[in-house]
């Protein structure tokens, strides 16, 4: 990709550069100096601007850039996005021809490895995984003294941290060999401790692993059994498979940017993934669908959707599952997911609320407010319906967030630790507090 030199909001009179080069042209009119950065993927490096001083004490400029809504942090090959055009990729493969193709630990690898697994690479990453799907003991005891009540991320995020101390050799992150065992421990053990979460919280006996069965079927039955017998249902598995897919990965998210952002520290990963769960669980991240099942009880039957959405242009609340910071167009996600829902309804009855949404969905994309803001279905407006038809409590659904996002975080994390360019992540700050000021001694305080 090529940069010119762009001058944003030129009026068309302006007289145009005289020669264009991947450069940007800068006056600062504090001192009448100008300097020129070098442009490269449509970007300038933020530490070029500390050349514009307006004297030797200076700091130097800086970009103010909260949320980092404008900020590239770092540069990756693993997922790619195209908000206006509704585009998600992973390692260059539309995520339509995985989500219909691949499994969702052939999606792993490629997320990993950078290219598809041949069945050799594959079968030999399925049996490592297989191997290591057991916890230490004491990690159950340590589940178990969570409150019966505990919510399962919170239980996940304990118990994924607390993994880190059972395995202190998880913190020499520089050897390749390393960091390959920890990918395979946690991608192993996150399901078997998010099974344990989802038991406990029903009282029930933790399920331990079945090694004869697949990822997803070991997964599911280690929530599902009970006596030992949990009969399949093949269907609602690769559903919830394909649902793991869609969420492996996406970009530089809360979450992901949570665990480069610990894992920048040199942490081992198991505290940094810690962190991304903690991200995660916030209800402006992972928890949207729950919002979506509220909402539609709120709404209760069709006839009332015209209400509610004339509530939601007046600015009373908001279509929870529309809208997205980076999608302008339809999520390719939802997309696939209102498909899935066809299949899981087809096994597990209709559910009256998917009715309500459909009807929502159709009126709101009629609607002249949420066309002119591009407001479309998210990834979110379909799937808390369809994991609530699975059989999921709603306080669960984060918790498959997680465990299908957890790729994508490791991908990202070992990225973040091979990049060169990369440091330990430390935001500055515009410092807007008081001056130097002399202590108070207590006598003398109001
Ligand atoms: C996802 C979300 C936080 C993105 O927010 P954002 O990029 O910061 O967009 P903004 O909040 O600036 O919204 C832009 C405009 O669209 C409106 N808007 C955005 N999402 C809306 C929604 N779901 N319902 C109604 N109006 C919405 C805003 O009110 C704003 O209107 P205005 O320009 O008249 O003020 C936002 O769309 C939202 O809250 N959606 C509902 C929650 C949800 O589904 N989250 C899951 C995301 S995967």
């Amino acid at each position: 990709m090529t940069d010119t030199l762009t001058l944003p909001d030129r009026p068309a009179s302006a007289t145009p550069p005289k020669t264009m080069a991947d450069t940007l042209s800068v006056t600062d009119n504090r001192t009448g100096k100008s300097y020129e950065f070098p442009i490269a993927d449509g970007t300038i490096k933020a530490t070029d601007l500390r050349q514009i001083k307006t004297s030797d004490e200076d700091f130097g400029l800086m970009t103010y850039d909260p949320a980092f809504m404008n900020t590239a942090s770092c540069r990756s090959a693993i997922t790619f996005i195209d908000g206006d055009k509704g585009i998600l990729r992973y390692r260059g493969y539309p995520i339509e021809q995985l989500a219909e193709q691949a499994s969702f630990l052939e999606v792993a690898y490629l997320l990993f490895e950078g290219e598809l697994p041949s069945q050799a690479q594959l079968d030999k990453w399925t049996a490592d995984i297989r191997y290591h799907t057991y916890v230490h003991t004491n990690v159950i005891k340590f589940l178990e003294g969570f409150r019966y009540d505990a919510h399962p991320m919170g239980m996940l995020l304990g118990a994924v941290g607390a993994l880190s101390t059972f395995y202190p050799d998880a913190k020499h992150i520089d050897d390749p060999a390393n960091r390959y065992v920890q990918k395979v421990r946690l991608m192993a053990k996150l399901p078997t401790l998010a099974a344990f979460a989802f038991r406990h919280n029903r009282g029930l006996p933790y399920e331990f692993p079945r090694n004869d069965l697949d990822y997803i079927g070991n997964y599911v039955n280690m929530m599902f059994s009970i006596g030992g017998k949990h009969e399949p249902n093949k269907v609602l598995q690769r559903a919830l498979e394909i649902l793991l897919i869609l969420h492996a990965d996406h970009e530089q998210n809360c979450s992901t940017s949570a665990v480069r952002s610990v894992g920048s520290s040199h942490v081992d990963p198991f505290s940094a993934v810690s962190a991304g769960i903690a991200a995660l669980y916030g209800p402006l991240h992972g928890g949207a669908n729950e919002a979506v099942l509220l909402m539609l009880d709120e709404i209760g039957e069709k006839k009332n959707i015209p209400a509610f959405i004339e509530k939601v242009k007046a600015g009373t609340g908001r279509l929870m599952g529309f809208g997205h910071r980076v999608y302008k167009n339809y999520d390719p996600r939802a997309k696939l997911i209102k498909r899935i829902a066809d299949d899981v309804f087809g096994q597990t009855g209709m559910n009256p609320k998917l009715e309500i949404a459909l009807e929502l969905e159709r009126i709101a994309l009629e609607d002249e407010y949420f066309i002119k803001r591009k407001l479309y279905p998210n990834v979110d407006f379909y799937s808390g319906l369809i994991y609530q038809a699975m059989g999921y409590p709603t306080d669960y659904f984060t918790v498959l967030f997680a465990v299908g996002r957890l790729p994508g975080w490791l991908a990202q994390w070992e990225e973040m630790l091979k990049d060169k360019d990369q440091k330990i992540a430390r935001p500055r700050q515009i410092y807007t507090g008081y001056d130097e000021r002399p202590f108070v001694p207590m006598k003398n305080r109001k």
